[in-house]
């Protein structure tokens, strides 16, 4: 016996497939949930440049196969000039870009950061460069009636990151520029969404400070996805034109709770991170006793 076919469903998607012969460029994609996206758009038909100061993107690149549809480019996708230049190379390669993902990011400083330097190098990453990418895309997309722009913010863009303000305030950057991206540009056919997954296992989730208050906060409120899972999640909602892509369902409800009373969300983020402070300081005083 064959199984029933859905049409209803086969007709929806096949009507509304954004990603299906697409060119794309994927930022931070040499490994982690850039990788990830890039795997799932080649798998969906898309062809890909996939973009990355570290070389290993050429290897990753070729993991993908498919030479004809998949590039890679290595360079600094925050910069003005490494942006062009990126751009630059998708239109060679591919005869254009219709869909740019925005997904390289840095950690940057704990705390408050010590200095502007600090500072600057996690804006660029983090907020300047989808500023600068959409500058350079957006006049381009107009012109066709069509485009899309997904940035990968995280859940700490809609709540905060315990322990870091700057990765706190520059994904909250990522999420308002992506919102008024959509709303500004939606009769022009440009679409924008945002990624906001809480724990991904990459060498970013590693990199926040093992046994930190950081990275406690992270894995200790929710599952630690795999980026495979996040692209798959992020792919479908991008192929639905979702705005808001929440791989761990449960940041919903944390964001409701927080818009429905703020006071109270503080509060209790501030007794959450005493106590993760706390775990901190005992776990480092038996580290520091078995090493004496
Ligand atoms: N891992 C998590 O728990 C998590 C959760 C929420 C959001 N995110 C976000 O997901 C995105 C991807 O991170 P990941 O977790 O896959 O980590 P990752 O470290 O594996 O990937 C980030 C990639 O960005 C690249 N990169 C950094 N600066 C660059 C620059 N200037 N030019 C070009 N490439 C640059 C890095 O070389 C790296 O390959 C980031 O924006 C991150 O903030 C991650």
């Amino acid at each position: 016996m064959t199984a029933p076919v859905n049409n209803a469903t086969a007709s929806v998607d096949s009507a509304k497939n954004p990603v299906a012969d697409k060119r794309v460029i994927v930022t931070g994609a040499a490994g982690g949930i850039g990788a990830a996206l890039a795997t799932e758009l080649t798998a969906r038909g898309a062809r890909v440049v996939l973009a990355d100061l570290s070389p290993a993107v050429t290897d990753t690149a070729v993991g993908l196969g498919s030479p004809a549809a998949v590039h890679a480019w290595v360079g600094d996708v925050s910069s003005v000039d490494g942006i062009a230049e990126l751009i630059a190379f998708a239109d060679d390669r591919l005869g254009g870009v219709d869909m740019y993902f925005a997904n390289a990011g840095i950690i940057g400083p704990t705390g408050l950061g010590d200095s502007d330097g600090d500072w600057d190098a996690i804006i660029d990453v983090n907020m300047r460069a989808h500023i600068r990418a959409a500058q350079a895309l957006v006049p381009r997309w107009q012109e066709a009636g069509a485009g899309y722009f997904v940035a990968t913010a995280s859940a700490a863009g809609l709540l905060t990151q315990i322990g870091s303000a700057a990765y706190s305030v520059t994904k909250h950057a990522s999420v308002g520029f992506a919102e008024w991206l959509s709303l500004t540009y939606r009769d022009d056919g440009i679409r924008a969404s945002v990624i906001a997954p809480m724990g991904v296992d990459t060498d970013l989730l590693r990199a926040s400070g093992a046994d930190g208050p950081a990275q406690a906060a992270v894995t200790e409120a929710g599952t630690v996805l795999t980026p495979a899972a996040v692209a798959n999640v992020a792919l479908d909602a991008v192929e639905a034109e979702q705005f808001l892509i929440l791989p761990h369902p449960e940041v919903l409800d944390m964001y409701r709770m927080k818009g429905s009373d703020y006071d109270r969300w503080l509060k209790g983020m501030s007794r959450y991170q005493n106590r993760l402070n706390e775990a901190n300081r005992l776990n480092e005083e038996t580290t520091h006793a078995g090493n004496d």
